[in-house]
Order: C-alpha cells, then sequence, then structure tokens
C-alpha cells in the first residue's frame, strides 16, 4: 500500500464486498480479510511509516476514521444478518406464541398422610416406634389370635371382606400387628405405633369408608398399667386436639383386651352438623383401647404372669374431621381436588 488514495480505493471495494457477504459465515472471512493479521487495516497501519512526517498526524486520522468506519459496518452487516436468519427460521419453523403455556402443578401430601405424619411425630417424642405389617392378613391373626376363635360373636363388629385363598382376609383392623410385633420381639419390652390401611365390608356413609386408615399402638413390658394408657391417650389427644378439647374414657368391650375403653373427643360446638355427626351426642369416637388380653400375650409368646400390655387403635381420619370439622370421610378416597387442595 502506497498511497492514501489506494486505502480509500480498497476501502470502497471492501465496503462493497460486504454488502455482498450473504450469511454469517461470508461476513466473518470478510471480518479476516480487513481486521485479521495480514488484513486490510494492518496494511493501512503500513502507510503512517512511508507518508512524510508533515503528513503523518492527518494520515493517522484518516486510518482511525476508515477504522472506525469499517468496524460500523461490519457490526451493522453482522446484526442484519442474523435477524434475517432469526425471522427465516421463524417463517420455516414456525413456533406459536399463544399457544398457552404449560402449568406446573404444586404437589402436596394427601390430608390422611399428613395427620399420619403428625401422629408419629407426636408418638416419636413419646418414645414409640413405628412398625408396618402385612395388609392381607390369616383368620388366624386378624381374628383368632386376638381372642376371637371361629364363631366367636365379637367378629360381627368386624365385617371382613375375604379372598378367594381360604383362610386368608383383607385386615379388618391394625390388631393383627400385635402379635407379629410381639413374635419379632420375642420377649423383649415393646413400645410401637403399627399404622396402615384396614378393610371392612361396610355401608359406606358419612362416617364409615370399606377402606380407612388405623393406627395401632402397643406397649408391653413389666408393670404395664391401665394408668400408663390413660396418660398415654391424654398427652396424645392433648398435644393432637390442643388443651381446650375435651377427652372422655368410656368403659366398652373388645375380645382382645380387658378391660377395654373408648375414647372420645367433644365436636366443636359452634358446627351446626355438630348433632348430626355426633349423632346427638357431642362426642366422637377416636380410638379403642385396653390391657391386652392374656390370652393375646401368650399368643405373641409372651408370659401373662410375667408382662403386662396395653393396646389401643385409633383412627386418623375421624381426627382430621375433627380437628378441621370435615362432614363426610367419602371425601377421603374421592380424590377430588376440590377437596384436597383445601390441607
Ligand atoms: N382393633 C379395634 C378396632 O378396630 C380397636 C382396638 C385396638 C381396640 C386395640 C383395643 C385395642 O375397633
Amino acid at each position: 500500500m502506497n498511497s492514501l488514495d489506494e486505502l480509500r480505493a480498497r476501502v470502497a471495494t471492501a465496503l462493497t464486498a460486504l454488502q455482498q457477504c450473504a450469511d454469517e459465515a461470508a461476513l466473518r472471512a470478510w471480518n479476516t480479510q480487513v481486521f485479521g493479521e495480514k488484513g486490510l487495516l494492518k496494511k493501512a497501519m503500513s502507510l503512517l511509516g512511508k507518508v512524510p512526517k508533515a503528513e503523518k498526524p492527518a494520515t493517522g486520522a484518516e486510518v482511525n476514521r476508515i477504522k472506525e468506519s469499517l468496524t460500523a459496518a461490519y457490526d451493522a452487516a453482522f446484526s442484519e444478518a442474523k435477524e434475517k436468519a432469526l425471522q427465516l427460521s421463524l417463517t420455516t419453523n414456525p413456533l406459536d406464541v399463544t399457544l398457552p403455556g404449560r402449568g406446573r402443578p404444586r404437589g402436596r401430601l394427601h390430608p390422611a398422610t399428613q395427620i399420619l405424619r403428625q401422629i408419629y411425630a407426636i408418638f416419636a417424642d413419646l418414645g414409640f416406634q413405628v412398625y408396618r405389617t402385612n395388609e392381607v392378613e390369616t383368620d388366624e391373626l386378624n381374628f383368632e389370635a386376638l381372642n376371637m376363635p371361629a364363631h366367636h360373636p365379637a367378629r360381627d363388629m368386624w365385617d371382613t371382606f375375604f379372598t378367594t385363598t381360604p383362610g386368608v382376609v383383607l385386615r379388618t383392623h391394625t390388631s393383627p400387628g400385635q402379635i407379629h410385633v410381639m413374635r419379632e420381639a420375642a420377649g423383649k419390652p415393646i413400645r410401637v405405633i403399627l399404622p396402615g390401611m384396614c378393610y371392612r365390608n361396610e355401608a359406606i356413609s358419612t362416617r364409615s369408608e370399606i377402606q380407612f386408615y388405623q393406627v395401632e399402638g402397643l406397649v408391653v413390658g413389666e408393670g404395664v398399667t391401665m394408668a400408663d394408657l390413660k396418660g398415654t391417650i391424654t398427652a396424645f389427644a392433648r398435644r393432637m386436639f390442643g388443651p381446650e378439647r375435651q377427652v372422655r374414657i368410656r368403659s366398652s368391650y373388645f375380645p382382645f383386651t380387658e378391660p377395654s375403653i373408648e375414647v372420645d373427643i367433644d365436636w366443636p360446638k359452634d358446627d351446626p352438623n355438630r348433632d348430626r355427626l355426633t349423632k346427638g351426642t357431642g362426642w366422637l369416637e377416636i380410638l379403642g383401647a385396653g390391657m391386652v388380653h392374656p390370652n393375646v400375650l401368650r399368643a405373641g409368646g409372651y408370659d401373662p404372669d410375667k408382662v403386662t400390655g396395653f393396646a389401643f387403635g385409633m383412627g386418623p381420619q375421624r381426627m382430621l374431621m375433627l380437628k378441621h370439622a370435615i362432614d363426610d370421610i367419602r371425601l377421603f378416597w374421592q380424590n377430588d381436588l376440590r377437596f384436597l387442595k383445601q390441607f
């Protein structure tokens, strides 16, 4: 490069070439030719060494101006090419931006799971472990080992679903778990809760379902008394329902406990459904309990002359109904989101 005029001519050629670059790749090649190591601008700089000293400042200024205009022209051409490529991809592969986005539903725990976890937490504080047992049971464990031989009239209290395998039933309560725990603990002291699903051939109503959760409790050891049972239940009820809710203990009958009790909680007085749900009494039963019957201890391999125990079986869904004044137990397994979303 020997003169400013030559430089100007080559810049003009370069700018024309720039207009003809069809895509990003061509633009990048142009960029190398102009701004690269052996490019036009480097050559323009070499011109500075050749002009007489007096012309240097003017030539320098001119070279700078040229550099700026080339850079600006390149940037403009480059962003135009990008925009064109984008438009092209939008028209050849159109994206419908009016399509509504996919919502991400927020999951939550089922209310029954929530109350179960609260129950576990309270009993964990009281030193209980959680023990899980079978939902499908033998007639022997669901009834016989619990002091209910075949034809025992108390079996009427549990309307049973029978499987097609003789002697195998869907458990009607979590109590057969007592036998499993005792046989596994083999003589050691026991303090467990046994949560799980139970099944009964019930007429479905606002208070009864054919499937429902129970949480069984079992404590076995030397010198365990009814006072321990009362204390445990009362401590539990206070933690679960608050100190202002009343607890009522009535005597009752279960073949596998002697003596037996039932525990009720008072239904909120301001609830208009109170009478209907509590059959006019104002109380809702939440659990059955008692001192483990000697025959049951024996069935579990324990010696009733050496140890005693208490057991209880509670209905967590009933408790949830009580806490939130839910007036229909059928809502739990209907999977109606309008209900479930409230928890
Ligand atoms: N299994 C009894 C029921 O389902 C409840 C219960 C459990 C009663 C443990 C006493 C002791 O009704």
